[in-house]
């Protein structure tokens, strides 16, 4: 298939696949909290916004939905190593249960970058929920709690994840050729 002109490789992860795993993670996560403490979803536009709107409806639990925006890969396929913030949450985080929801853990530059920010807000627990993970970051400062899938070293799009902001509205994670 083509899309957007550029080929795409193969699907690596199915609708179907997708959603049973969002589903685990949801029963996971409502199970991990007790229900009278406070929990905040952060979601790092834009990649998480697809598996952020789908995990929290797995979700049974009272619980706060934020976001911020941290851009680094700008047009390109490869991280530039710098981390913009071009949003920050305006949510109390002080002495509730964050999760920081992210849709890919690739060099680890935006998680390395954002956690240590959101630390100094003094949440109650600080995790890490991501769809895919890469296993390829050297010195996280945090492991993800919750990983969707193990990812190929591939250049995956679909699912929130863009090139060049196209193919986020993809249902399925597919791979381009680079
Ligand atoms: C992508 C992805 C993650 C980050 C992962 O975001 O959504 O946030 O890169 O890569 P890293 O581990 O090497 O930092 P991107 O900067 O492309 O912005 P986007 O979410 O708007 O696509
Ligand atoms: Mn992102
Ligand atoms: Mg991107």
């Amino acid at each position: 298939a083509r899309t957007g002109g550029r080929p795409l490789s193969r699907i690596l992860f199915s609708t179907e696949q997708i959603a049973e795993r969002v589903r685990e993670i949801g029963r996971e996560i409502t199970e991990a909290y007790p229900k009278d403490e406070e929990l905040l979803v952060l979601g790092t536009l834009k990649g998480s916004f697809i598996f952020l709107s789908d995990v929290v409806r797995e979700i049974a639990r009272p619980m706060e939905v934020d976001f911020l925006i941290a851009s680094s890969y700008g047009g390109g396929t490869v991280s530039t190593g710098e981390v913009s913030l071009l949003y920050d949450s305006s949510s109390v985080l002080t002495g509730k249960h964050v999760i920081l929801v992210e849709d890919i853990v690739d060099s680890g530059t935006t998680l390395n970058r954002l956690l240590p920010q959101l630390r100094t807000h003094n949440p109650a627990s600080l995790e890490v929920c991501a769809l895919l993970h890469k296993h390829i970051a050297r010195d996280l400062v945090l492991e993800p709690r919750w990983v969707g899938f193990d990812c190929p070293h591939d250049f995956v799009i679909g699912y929130g994840l863009d090139h060049s902001e196209y193919f986020r509205n993809l249902p399925f994670i597919g791979v381009i050729q680079p």
